[in-house]
């Protein structure tokens, strides 16, 4: 058996849509930060008397889609390695998984780990990412701890074409502390995935988003390489803003009024001085991006807003591993 752990992380420039060819490569790049104060670990046990893969999640037997893309996963890593065998794979989290708080990319980054390992694949950091990426893109930036990119897929190619995520800066490149405002321990109402289709189907803001997305990734980029936190800080609300516009032009709201609430407390934070910006993703929570000099003052503040439930305070993680 293998058990590898993986940290989820948040994106500051988005990812947000897929070319339209097979393999999951996202449209648009992101730059994301892996968050260390949420984990998931995940074990894989090759097991020659199962008579088809188990896959149980937060304790739960899973089926269907959610099993599905796990599954998709092992076949891909037996092919490579050249196991017939079928496994038992056990995930759990120390956070709401579903809600929009990045379960699936902490989740496939452990797995992708844990099952290459387990196989016996000696593969490259690119290689695990790429594959991680299969089952959800966000889960490629995981692997790799720190500051990370990854690019938008070529709209052309074979599906096999490797597309990995990469390190773009050490931890401690930057002076950053992620606030996340839990607000609900409920599963959100569209995934990530099915929210991602209709966007591209029927909001007449996804051309504006894929004009802008790779605009703001590159200043974003520059920002980071000029250590620039505040220039950073603003982009990342930008690109959240634009994200969630091109969703809400397709009916796919994710924000709630506590959402609402809370960037409302860190702008009125910001006019009072303080260095904090918001982003959310595909879900109601909000994380405040702060530097340590603010990160006890936001908290208690954020911690105030009704129907916040909790906020976790979260440095910059490192990249999955096995345990
Ligand atoms: O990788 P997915 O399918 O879980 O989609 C992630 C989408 C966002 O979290 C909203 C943005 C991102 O880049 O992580």
């Amino acid at each position: 058996m293998t058990v590898a752990l993986a940290h989820p992380n948040v994106a500051l420039a988005k990812y947000w849509g897929k070319r339209e060819r097979p393999g999951n490569f996202p449209a648009v790049p992101s730059l994301s930060v892996t968050l260390d104060a949420m984990t998931t670990t995940t074990s894989v046990e090759v097991d020659r008397s199962l008579e088809r893969d188990v896959v149980s999640i937060d304790g739960k037997t899973v089926k269907d889609e959610e099993a599905a893309r796990v599954i998709d996963l092992l076949d891909r890593v037996r092919a490579a390695a050249g196991v017939t065998h079928r496994a038992r794979v056990t995930s759990s989290s120390d956070f709401p998984a579903s809600s929009g708080l990045a379960s699936s990319a902490s989740g496939f980054a452990a797995l992708a780990v844990a099952a290459t390992h387990e196989m016996g694949l000696d593969w490259s950091d690119e290689r695990v990412s790429d594959l991680a990426r299969r089952g959800s893109a966000s889960a490629a930036r995981s692997v790799f701890g720190g500051w990370v990119e990854l690019r938008a897929g070529n709209s052309h190619g074979p599906e096999s074409e490797v597309l990995g995520a990469l390190s773009l800066a050490p931890r401690d490149a930057l002076d950053v502390r992620v606030l996340v405002c839990v607000v609900t321990e409920d599963r959100k109402p569209a995934s990530s995935r099915d929210g991602m289709v209709r966007t591209m189907e029927r909001s007449p803001y996804y051309a504006a988003w894929l004009d802008t997305a790779p605009k703001l990734f590159d200043a974003m980029k520059a920002a980071l390489a000029a250590r620039d936190t505040e220039r950073l800080f603003e982009l990342a609300e930008r690109s959240c803003l634009a994200m969630h516009a091109s969703a809400m032009g397709a009916g796919v709201v994710y924000m709630r009024d506590v959402t609402r609430d809370v960037w409302g407390c860190i702008e009125a934070m910001r006019r009072r001085g303080h260095l904090v910006f918001a982003t959310s993703d595909a879900g109601p929570h909000v994380k405040a991006l702060v530097t340590s000099r603010d990160a006890s003052t936001v908290r208690a503040e954020l911690a105030s807003v009704p129907g916040v439930l909790r906020v976790i305070d979260s440095g910059i993680g490192e990249g999955a591993r096995i345990a």
